[in-house]
């Protein structure tokens, strides 16, 4: 029986995460309960606090977690697809029940993704021309002359300048924003549902920043894809997500459209997160500036998570679970108390504001 509280109408989905729980160090609890799906076409951002799990998130549905870290709980399905590649799992495939030889078959044709750190994702000893011919042979079937011509056109298109010069270079002799294009090419080469970028943009100066969101909000308006965007900029969910997941201590505490979460939040820590940006706070001075600590990973606590630093919290949010809830048609929240959040003012996202 599906875990969903209420049930997502954001369908068709390309991805659906449903009662997703992922477990450290041998069973420290860090991702608890994630539940939401991203449509088709779709651009969602993933904000949060350091730690409070949005990487363990993203990298469960790409099958890709780290060493130690396991999913222990949850479903992780892919929505229903056109034309499937034989060897590809089907229409609603359970991504958490997956074999090495599945993953294959989904990553990097059905879900993309890209990292803060492009050059630890390429291989320094291969040109990045040769990297990506040999991700469109496997994953696209072509010819060693067509994936050639393929991969210039794809250079090309992610904006890298000489892209025949670009194919015979290697890592080191690229700069950052250009190994971040070169793994966004690689990323989109098989023309994936959804792109994962998971803080990709993070360390680069900010006008490739902009250069690269631009990149792949033209890239999701050519394909058709739908985007998951972590990031801890709230102007750049504010200008490039339809849709945004705020995420504490490892649960989603909110979800819903953009423009309605940023002029009125439903959940306290979301209503935190914006005072911190209108003052323009930088990088993860969140807290610092929010009072308290968030709980220790893993962290048992009788009710809601954020509760001990909330200017609202009363005795009965600490008494029992408090559930991620319908608080206003396609908005969701974990709070007892949403509705006396909607509508309050707050001030707006202005520009560079981050979490
Ligand atoms: N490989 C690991 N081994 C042990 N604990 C881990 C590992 N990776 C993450 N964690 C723990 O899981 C929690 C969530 O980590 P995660 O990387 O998902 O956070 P995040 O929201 O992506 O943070 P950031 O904004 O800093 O990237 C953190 O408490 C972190 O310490
Ligand atoms: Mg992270």
């Amino acid at each position: 029986m599906s875990r969903l509280a209420e049930p997502i109408d954001q369908l068709p989905a390309v991805l659906t995460v449903d009662g997703l729980d992922v477990t450290v160090s041998g069973g420290v609890r860090a991702v608890r309960e994630v539940t939401f799906a991203i449509g088709r076409g779709e651009a969602v951002g993933l904000v949060g606090e350091s730690g409070s799990g949005k990487s363990l998130t993203c990298r469960s549905a790409l099958g890709v977690l780290p060493a130690g870290c396991e999913v222990s709980g949850g479903r992780i399905t892919l929505g229903a697809a056109g034309a499937e590649p034989d060897t590809a799992p089907g229409p609603g495939a359970e991504l958490t029940a997956f074999s090495r030889k599945q993953w294959d078959a989904v990553r990097g044709r059905r879900v993309g993704a890209v990292f803060q750190d492009p050059a630890s994702y390429l291989n320094p000893s291969l040109t990045v021309g040769r990297q990506l011919t040999e991700q469109l042979r496997v994953g696209a079937a072509l010819s060693r002359a067509e994936a050639h011509i393929r991969a210039v056109e794809l250079f090309t298109a992610v904006g890298l300048h000489r892209p025949e010069e670009v194919f015979h270079q290697y890592p080191h002799e690229l700069s950052g924003g250009m190994l971040q294009r070169v793994l966004i090419a690689i990323a989109v080469s098989c023309s994936p549902e959804l792109l994962i970028a998971d803080e990709a943009t993070t360390a680069l100066d900010v006008v490739i920043q902009a250069e690269i969101l631009e990149l792949l909000q033209r890239l999701r308006a050519e394909q058709g894809l739908a985007l998951l965007l972590v990031t801890h900029d709230l102007a750049v969910v504010a200008e490039s997500c339809d849709r945004v997941l705020v995420m504490y201590a490892g649960e989603i505490v909110e979800d819903g459209p953009t423009a309605e979460v940023l002029a009125s939040p439903a959940h306290p820590y979301t209503e935190a997160l914006l005072r911190v940006a209108s003052i323009g706070a930088w990088g993860r001075r969140e807290l610092d500036i929010i009072p308290g600590r968030p709980p220790e990973t893993g962290a048992e606590l009788p009710g809601c998570r954020f509760a001990d630093r909330c200017a609202h919290a009363a005795a009965r949010c600490t008494e029992g679970p408090v559930a991620l809830h319908s608080v206003d048609g396609g908005r969701r929240a974990r709070c007892l108390r949403p509705a006396g959040l909607l509508g309050e003012a707050t001030a707006p996202v202005t520009e560079g504001a981050s979490v």
